[in-house]
């Protein structure tokens, strides 16, 4: 099945095609230069960037594919949901309009099963019943995906965790800003902490919620930390931090040791609950997507982990990790049996929940 999926549910403008597992196209234009003046995602300007954008990237997305127009696609695939209400419509809107236009089925796809199913979609099969942690800048989740029925699609999602307050990739974003440092802040804070001690700062992970026995995640004590500790440092103050480009070698080493000590701190957390997981719900492989999954200190964090709970660990490749129309088109595939007859009174689900 050839099958289009589009993406518009953040700050990327995405499209893709896929051909069963195959992926044929993957466009992503991204935001990033709008919204890197304000230090985060204006979701005015991202609805009004997803307008300029859509038609130019799907168009891209199909002429890439080697396809002529919406021509041999078998059907559309849209992210409905959760998401930025305005983003959303800019995808739901074209991809309606596309479907009726070229007679296609519509597959509304949940955003967050997309980023889960790439993991699928880069490796195939993966030893099922698993964990699945899901971390973005919106979202910090664990699932536990076992076999579906056939009727209901190939596999079966119950959320055991999920966090209580900020996302994994918003307390990176949250702290590279408090550093005075550009969006999106995960990339930012992770090449910083190459250079610095993750020991440095002693920093709350394993949250107070710990004693509730809880599986559910907790950002925002680590975020303030981090925060008050950076408001206590004179070196953040000085006019010079604000004003010259070339900070002393003291001050860089500073927010280098301060990176590296929260994103210490950030992967112990998902290592902490993600061992707490499987105590609880045994599973024979642990999955790690979405656009924090990229960092390649959590990938080497998690693969020590696996080793030592002796699990496998999967993560998608780097380009299926942030918001693309790939994931959204795998997911749309295996939703395409439970599409919806009537799409035309589709509407974006900004708050919509997998399970
Ligand atoms: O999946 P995504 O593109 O969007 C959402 O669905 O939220 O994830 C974006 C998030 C941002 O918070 C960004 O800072 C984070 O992923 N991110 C990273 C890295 N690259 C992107 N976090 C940590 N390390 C990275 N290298
Ligand atoms: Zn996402």
């Amino acid at each position: 099945m050839k099958i289009l999926g589009i993406d518009t549910s953040c700050d990327e403008t995405s499209a893709a095609v896929l051909d069963g597992r195959n992926i044929l196209s993957n466009i992503v234009s991204s935001q990033i230069k709008i919204h890197a003046e304000y230090g985060g995602v204006v979701p005015e300007l991202a609805s009004r960037a997803h307008i300029e954008n859509i038609r130019p990237v799907v168009h891209r997305a199909l002429a890439e594919a080697g396809l002529n127009d919406f021509n041999g696609l078998d059907a559309v695939a849209v992210t409905a949901g959760p998401g930025l209400v305005g983003a959303l419509l800019v995808g739901i809107n074209y991809a309606k309009a596309a479907a009726w236009k070229h007679d296609l089925p519509l597959v509304p796809v949940q955003h967050i099963q997309g980023h889960l199913e790439s993991v699928f979609l880069a490796h195939g099969n993966i030893p099922l019943p698993g964990l699945s942690l899901v971390v973005s800048g919106g979202h910090t989740s664990l699932y536990q995906v076992d076999d579906g029925e056939v009727e209901q699609g190939p596999h079966r999602y119950t959320r055991l965790g999920t966090t209580r307050d900020d996302a994994v990739g918003e307390a990176f974003d949250k702290v590279a800003k408090a550093m005075g440092l550009p969006y999106p802040g995960g990339p930012v804070i992770e090449r910083l902490a190459k250079l610095g001690d993750p020991e440095f700062l002693k920093l709350p992970s394993r949250p107070k919620i710990d004693q509730y026995r809880s599986l559910d995640f907790s950002y925002s004590g680590l975020k303030s930390a981090v925060a008050r500790y950076i408001e206590s440092r004179s070196e953040f103050h000085s006019t010079e931090f604000e004003t010259n480009p070339e900070l002393p070698e003291k001050t860089v080493q500073l927010i280098r040791d301060i990176a590296a000590s929260f994103q210490y701190a950030a992967v112990d957390e998902l290592l902490w609950i993600a061992g707490r997981t499987l105590k609880a719900h045994p599973a024979k492989s642990l999955s790690v997507s979405g656009g924090v999954s990229v960092n390649q200190y959590l990938r080497n964090a998690f693969l020590k982990w696996g080793d030592e709970k002796g699990i496998p660990v999967f993560f998608p490749p780097p380009e299926l990790t942030t918001d693309n129309g790939a994931m959204i088109a795998y997911a749309g595939m295996l939703e395409y049996p439970k599409r919806p007859k009537n799409f035309l009174t589709l509407n974006a689900q900004p708050g919509w929940k997998l399970c």
